[in-house]
């Protein structure tokens, strides 16, 4: 596989063109022509070398867990597939990525690409639409008229997890800056705290939150919580430490607090697939780049300002799909 990625631990100058051979297709995988990947914040906390304890990769590595495609060649055991369909999926994360242009995954782990969608539209979608539908159904089970609060709702997490929550029939509060006002309100959200215009305002309390940032923006939004509510957060103390105020609300509201770190699964991204047929979930994707050296350089540059609407995509297709 000839793909964008790293030969050692670094700033964006270690990104490079990497060539390793692509792994035999097993009996129960299939190879994929990979025709846009999505970029997220891992890809870079990667390459820095920020996960090596937990992702002990051999050097070098292609980036990149997100991905849209055509199937070249099914394993003699995969009978869901055939060459020539349209998929997407998150691999597997302690394996080569997806700033590629193929890559071999189990079958299990992908879905049939949504209709109408584009490759780069479909790219946007695994990583976090798993993580959405794995902390907001999976462990908020959240339900109709649930009073919900999703920290963040105009970055990549958020701006799906908006529409999840919607589509489940919860009343939906979420927090940006105030420029993100009508970004926000365009992806249906019921109320919004502008995070620059003062502290957090009176508000009914939630049963559920969704916590992307961590750190002292999720030790506040905790007085907003109910008793024994519930708290989903994708931050690990090695992105932000959490404050010890925030531990003891914690402790005080009986809150159950879980850690989601997205798992790769192809039922699940049937259940995406689903919501976007069905019209209640939408892509959202703001900036595409080639993917190129250069490119993936850019898709990096943004992603790390922390300032991103939506999503970023990385595209091996010239013209559009
Ligand atoms: N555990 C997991 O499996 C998992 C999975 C996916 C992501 N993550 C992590 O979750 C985090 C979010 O991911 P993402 O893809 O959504 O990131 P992202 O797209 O880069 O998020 C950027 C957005 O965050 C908003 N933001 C920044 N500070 C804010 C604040 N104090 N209050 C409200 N909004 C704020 C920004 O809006 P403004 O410009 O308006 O501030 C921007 O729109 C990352 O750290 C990522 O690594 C973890």
């Amino acid at each position: 596989m000839i793909g964008i990625g790293i030969e050692q631990y670094g700033g964006e100058q270690q990104i490079k063109e990497i060539n390793i051979p692509t792994e035999q297709v097993g009996p129960e995988e299939i190879l994929v022509s990979i025709k846009a990947s999505g970029v997220n914040p891992v890809d870079w906390k990667v390459r820095k070398g920020l996960l090596k304890e937990d992702f002990p990769y051999e050097l070098p590595l292609i980036l990149g867990w997100d991905a849209a495609g055509t199937i070249i060649a099914t394993g003699e055991n995969v009978k869901k597939f055939q060459a020539g369909d349209d998929v997407f999926f998150r691999p597997e994360m302690e394996k080569q990525g997806t700033y590629a242009d193929e890559i071999v995954v189990p079958a299990r782990l992908v879905a049939p690409m949504p209709q109408g969608l584009t490759y780069v539209e479909a790219a946007s979608l695994p990583l976090v639409g798993l993580t959405v539908w794995q902390a907001l159904v999976e462990v908020g089970n959240i339900q109709a008229g649930d009073n919900v609060l999703i920290l963040a709702g105009s970055g990549g997490i958020g701006s799906i997890a908006i529409q999840l929550a919607k589509a489940r029939g919860a009343y939906v509060t979420t927090t940006t800056s105030s420029k993100n006002y009508d970004f926000v309100r365009d992806l249906g959200v019921d109320q919004v705290i502008a995070y620059d215009l003062g502290s957090i305002a009176e508000t009914k309390k939630f049963d559920f939150m969704l916590d992307t940032l961590g750190g002292s923006a999720y030790g506040d939004a905790l007085k907003l919580m109910k008793q024994n509510s519930k708290v989903a957060t994708i931050i690990s103390e090695r992105d932000a430490i959490k404050p010890d105020y925030a531990k003891k609300k914690e402790e005080n509201l009986q809150l159950k607090v879980e850690f989601v770190f997205t798992r790769p699964d192809g039922e699940n991204m049937g259940h995406i697939r689903e919501l976007v047929e069905a019209q209640k979930l939408k892509p959202v994707v703001t900036e595409v780049y080639p993917l190129t050296v250069d490119g993936v350089k850019k898709a990096h540059k943004s992603s790390q300002t922390g300032r991103t609407r939506g999503k970023i995509v990385l595209s091996r297709e010239t013209k559009s799909n």
